[in-house]
C-alpha cells in the first residue's frame, strides 16, 4: 500500500514538473503579429483565417494554447510552401513540430477560400519580417 501511495505521489509530482516546460514551449512559439495595410484579397483571407483557422492558430495566426502561431519562421515559403498549406486543409497535419496535437482537415474551406488565406498569411509573414529561406532539412 505505502508502496503504491509513493508511485502516485511521483506521478502527480512528475505532471507538475512537466507542465510548465510544455507552456513555456508554447509562449516560446507564441509571437506578436503587426498587421499593417492589406491588398483586397488578402483582407478576405483575414476573415475567412479569423472565423476558421484563429480557434488554434490564433488570431492573424499569433499562435494559441491550442496551436502553432504560423507567422513564425519554420512557416516560411522555402520551408511551408503554398503547397503544403493547401494539403495541410484538405487533409490534415500530423503532429511533428510542436506539442499540440494533430490538425484535423478543415472541410468548410472551399479553394478560392484557401487561395486568399494563402494571400493573407504571406502577406503578415511579409511585414513581421518573415523571408523566404531554402529548406535544409
Ligand atoms: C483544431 C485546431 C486547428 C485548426 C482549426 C487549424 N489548425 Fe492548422 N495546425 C494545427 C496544429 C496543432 C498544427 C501543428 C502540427 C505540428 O506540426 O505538430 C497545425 C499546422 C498547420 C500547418 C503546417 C502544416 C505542415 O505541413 O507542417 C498549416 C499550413 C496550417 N496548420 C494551416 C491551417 C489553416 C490555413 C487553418 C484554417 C483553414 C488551420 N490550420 C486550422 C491545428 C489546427
Amino acid at each position: 500500500m505505502i508502496k503504491n501511495n509513493w508511485g502516485i505521489r511521483i506521478l502527480v509530482t512528475g505532471f507538475f514538473l512537466t507542465s510548465p516546460v510544455v507552456l513555456a514551449e508554447h509562449f516560446n512559439g507564441h509571437v506578436d503579429v503587426k498587421v499593417g495595410a492589406l491588398s483586397e484579397s488578402a483582407q478576405k483571407g483575414q476573415l475567412a483565417f479569423n472565423r476558421t483557422c484563429s480557434e488554434c492558430h490564433g488570431d492573424n495566426g499569433e499562435g494559441s494554447l491550442k496551436g502553432p502561431p504560423l507567422i513564425h519562421a519554420i512557416y516560411n515559403p522555402g520551408h511551408h510552401s503554398n503547397q503544403s498549406f493547401y494539403s495541410a486543409v484538405r487533409n490534415g497535419v500530423q503532429q511533428h513540430h510542436w506539442p499540440y496535437g494533430d490538425m484535423p482537415a478543415q472541410k468548410g474551406i472551399s479553394f478560392s477560400e484557401m487561395s486568399v488565406i494563402l494571400k493573407f498569411v504571406r502577406e503578415v509573414q511579409q511585414q513581421n519580417g518573415i523571408v523566404r529561406l531554402d529548406h535544409e532539412m
